[in-house]
């Protein structure tokens, strides 16, 4: 299918200068900081991870957890399971969550439970789409991307049924979209 203009939300353009300005807006905020650690929540966060580290001008260390949701698209439990823990101790250290986007926020709320108490010396939050109109949990996102409203959204990174991760924009996914290649 093709992609119309109108589908597309954010363009890689848009994207780009986002990132951008979210990486200057970290760095200065952690330049006291010696070893920021990354914790990118997989798996959509992949592309938007890469982007940002490799744009942020301050020392940094990367690790991962996978957290699973349930179906999205179909159920709403409210239920996260831990896949794959850190391999990373961060006790006394600096850590900035990294996440694709915040929907009803149940995983970044689980991400911050598991990681608080580990007793790091700080726990921020970063995620490059959040939206307003679903949020059920009470949560801080010390840096957002944007604000989108309440429609499925895929590409850079983010997937619908593991779909469509790799499109460099993001955009809305149409009804019977999900059987065609990205
Ligand atoms: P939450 O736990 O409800 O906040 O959901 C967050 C997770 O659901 C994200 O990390 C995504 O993996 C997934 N998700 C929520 N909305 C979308 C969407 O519009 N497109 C793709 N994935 C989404
Ligand atoms: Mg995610």
């Amino acid at each position: 299918m093709m992609t119309e203009e109108r589908d597309v939300l954010f363009t890689e353009g848009t994207i780009r200068n986002r990132v951008g300005e979210l990486a200057l807006q970290i760095s200065a905020d952690y330049s006291h900081v010696d070893d920021l650690l990354m914790v990118g929540v997989l798996r959509g966060c992949f592309i938007f991870l890469a982007d940002l580290s490799r744009r942020l001008t301050i020392p940094r260390s990367i690790d991962f957890i996978a957290l699973a949701a349930y179906d999205k698209m179909t159920t709403a439990t409210g239920e996260v399971r831990l896949i794959m823990d850190l391999r990373a101790d961060v006790r006394g250290r600096h850590v900035l969550i990294v996440e694709d986007i915040v929907d009803i926020g149940y995983t970044l709320d689980y991400a911050l439970s598991l990681l608080r108490p580990r007793e790091p010396a700080s726990l921020k939050t970063c995620a490059f789409l959040r939206k307003p109109a679903r949020l059920k949990k009470k949560l801080q996102i010390d840096y957002l991307g944007f604000d989108i409203p309440d429609i499925w959204v895929v590409g850079y990174g983010l997937d619908f049924r593991d779909r469509h991760r790799a499109l460099p924009y993001i955009r809305t996914l149409p009804a019977g979209w999900s059987a065609s290649p990205s």
